[in-house]
């Protein structure tokens, strides 16, 4: 698969996640079977671009390619000069955030919310396309089905967006109005894909290889995108990827496995974060990598609590080793549909 003249890897992304999605995260995904994984959304507004915030999110060192920055805004010139900021950084592909319900995004009537407006969106859509066009650089679109049930308009902006030379649309199966709530629903994503000749990514509540399969089975989509059921579980995307080649499950990874995936993970983390900001933003990914372990809750709670890099490395080896003489492999951990809605 190729998004503009950049041929992927495979067909299994990392849908991106505010918080969750940065570089130690989707070096992981990538390493563990993801063929592709968008950056966390970068603001189109300048005055943040020096916060350590944004700073982090658009140093792209040591990243394997391709390197895809995902920008959120609400005006056309200011998504430009976006688009060009981050090419300047390495950016090699620039998504649009057509997608994201976050209200800090959309009150700003970014994300999601443009899907309201469609002149502005298509405003928006031509601007990035024609700053990212004399640098070679596709432009991507994520979004949603629509703004409400009512008004389920993605094929339409996609269409709009097609024309206007974006190489690839990924569709999230809910509208605006839902959030997080109910289920993904793939007709939507069946009928853009039908509309393009672009490729399209189908997203939203694929939390395991079958799921992946029968997605791509009814939607016809070229691509799958996996956000949440990847949380604590980046090796998900080997998983999808065996079970799409083969039709085989793989077995649970091995605990001690499990455990240096998260230790490298960590190190990572720590290297872009320091010590102060790492250790705490590493709770959340070492929470999700063992709450659903037998005594993973308890863990939990005793290693929040913990502040420095050597206290939090020595729990989580602790803890590994001890399940490990107990599970040679890692008890499941496939998350289903309802208890991925409360990691939105
Ligand atoms: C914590 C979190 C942060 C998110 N941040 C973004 C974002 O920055 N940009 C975006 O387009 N979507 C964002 N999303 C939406 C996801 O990319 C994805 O569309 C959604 O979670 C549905 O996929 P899933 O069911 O596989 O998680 C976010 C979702 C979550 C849970």
């Amino acid at each position: 698969m190729k998004i503009g003249h950049i041929e992927l890897a495979n067909r299994l992304f990392v849908a991106p996640m505010a918080g969750v999605t940065d570089r130690p995260f989707r070096q992981l995904c990538k390493r563990l079977g993801a063929g592709y994984a968008v950056s966390e959304m970068i603001t189109s507004r300048k005055e943040l671009w020096n916060t350590l915030k944004t700073s982090r999110r658009a140093n792209h060192e040591g990243e394997v390619n391709p390197i895809a920055v995902q920008i959120a805004g609400t005006d056309a010139h200011m998504m430009a000069e976006a688009a060009a900021y981050n090419i300047d950084r390495g950016a090699q592909i620039i998504d649009i955030n057509m997608g994201c319900p976050a209200k800090k995004v959309c009150n700003k009537w970014a994300g999601s919310a443009l899907m309201q407006d469609e002149p502005l969106a298509l405003d928006i859509i031509e601007a990035v396309v024609a700053a990212c066009a004399p640098h070679n650089v596709p432009v991507t679109l994520k979004m949603r089905t629509g703004w409400c049930h009512a008004e389920r308009n993605a094929v339409r902006i996609a269409r709009a967006a097609e024309s206007a030379g974006v190489a690839m649309v990924a569709v999230h199966g809910r509208t605006r109005e839902q959030g997080y709530k109910g289920e993904a629903e793939y007709d939507t994503v069946a009928a853009v894909k039908a509309a393009l000749t672009v490729p399209v990514v189908a997203n939203g509540d694929i939390t395991s290889p079958e799921k992946a399969h029968e997605v791509m089975r009814v939607s016809g989509a070229d691509a799958v995108m996996i956000g949440r059921a990847a949380q604590g579980r980046p090796w998900i995307f080997r998983e999808v990827a065996h079970y799409l080649e083969t039709g085989q499950h793989l077995p649970e990874p091995e605990v001690l496995q499990a455990k240096a995936w998260l230790l490298e993970h960590l190190h990572d983390h720590y290297g872009l974060y320091g010590e102060h900001a790492g250790v705490r933003s590493a709770r959340k990914h070492i929470g999700w990598a063992v709450r659903a372990l037998p005594g993973g809750e308890a863990f939990r709670a005793e290693m929040n609590l913990l502040e420095t890099v050597d206290t939090q490395v020595r729990a989580v080896t602790d803890w590994f080793d001890q399940l490990a003489d107990t599970h040679h492999f890692l008890p499941s951990t496939l998350v289903e549909v309802d208890q991925i809605a409360e990691r939105a």
